[in-house]
């Protein structure tokens, strides 16, 4: 029986923090392990081109999170690895949805609406970011889209696209689901916010023993309650609820003990993956040997169903 495919990425805008980690990686490096999937994971270049439009910061993302994607453990022997501009396949196909899709479709979609209400200029890019990503998922006839609750609607965006794409051309997509797991579907922030890159309210996956300290330290405690739930709500994802009933039942209102113990249980799981990750920084040749093997996987995948899309479409 054939494997089930699974296929998420991340935008190179930056580190990532433990909400991309506790929200969507964990659960890859889960399915890797599994080996029920064939897992893709895509380092989303063309996408972070709608925040960063700079090619020293480009390039350097973009080799800071392909090691980040080794360092926590993303296999390149058992997942194919790669960069969506090394698959030109994506922004072709991402053409061809765009003459499938209708305008107040597309202003529908969240992001849109809040640059909107923003008062924000909104680049076609950005206008067209969930079909580019339907792209994405849809040339690889993923099953699975492991992801954070803020991509959901973009997963339905997917879903529509190939649906809407099937009934006018025939049966040639399937649909794929969203993979949302309720407890760590949006991990919060020093702010009690949705931790997120542009809130600067994150703790950064591979902070240094200094960036943990001065992150938790700048959680914002509720002084009003015995519980500081900001820093129980980040805590809670190193210990079992038992232990932390414990924890917090016996340190009622002494913030300071609570945040000291919640630093040690980041460095605790930081430490390892930290120090992994400075060893495979140092060896960039292996670095881009990954990526050009991961390229040539995802390309001769993607380009044989751009293939059959086009001669859907008609024009081969
Ligand atoms: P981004 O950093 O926006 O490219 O997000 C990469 C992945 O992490 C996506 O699957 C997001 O849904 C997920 N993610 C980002 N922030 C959070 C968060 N605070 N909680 C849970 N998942 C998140
Ligand atoms: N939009 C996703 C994010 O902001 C990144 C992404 C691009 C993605 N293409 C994808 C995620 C395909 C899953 C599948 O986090």
């Amino acid at each position: 029986m054939s494997k089930k495919i699974l296929l998420s990425g991340i935008k190179p805008t930056g580190r990532p923090h433990i909400g991309n980690y506790f929200g969507a990686m964990k659960q890859w490096l889960e399915f890797q392990t599994v080996g029920q999937y064939d897992c893709h994971f895509m380092i989303a270049d063309y996408h972070a081109l709608n925040f960063i439009q700079n090619s020293d910061e480009m390039r350097r993302n973009s080799l800071e999170l392909i090691i980040d994607y080794l360092a926590i453990g993303i296999d390149p022997k058992r997942s194919v690895l790669f960069k969506q501009s090394d698959v030109s396949a994506h922004t072709e196909l991402a053409w061809i949805f765009d003459t499938i899709t209708t305008m107040p479709y597309l202003m529908r979609a969240h992001a849109f609406k809040d640059a909107e209400a923003k008062d924000k200029e909104i680049s076609a890019g950005t206008f067209n970011y969930p079909i580019l990503m339907a792209a994405d998922i849809l040339l690889y006839n993923t099953d699975t889209v492991p992801v954070g609750q803020d991509q959901k609607q973009h997963i339905e965006y997917a879903r529509d696209t190939a649906q809407k794409f099937n009934n006018t051309f025939g049966e040639t997509f399937k649909l794929p689901e969203a993979l949302i797991i309720k407890e760590v579907a949006i991990i919060p922030g020093t702010d009690g916010q949705k931790m997120s890159k542009s809130h600067g309210n994150t703790i950064p996956l591979f902070s240094s023993r200094d960036e943990i300290v001065k992150a938790v330290m700048s959680i914002v405690t509720d002084s009003s309650g015995d519980i500081p739930m900001n820093v129980y709500n980040i805590h809670k994802l190193f210990r079992s609820e038992t232990e932390m009933k414990t924890l917090y039942d016996n340190n009622k209102g002494k913030y300071k003990i609570l945040k000291e113990a919640l630093i040690e249980d980041l460095d605790l799981f930081i430490k390892p993956l930290r120090e992994r990750r400075e060893e495979i920084a140092k060896d960039t040749d292996t670095i881009k040997k990954i990526l050009d093997d991961g390229a040539n996987k995802a390309r001769s995948i993607a380009d044989k169903k751009l293939s059959e899309i086009k001669t859907a479409i008609g024009v081969i």
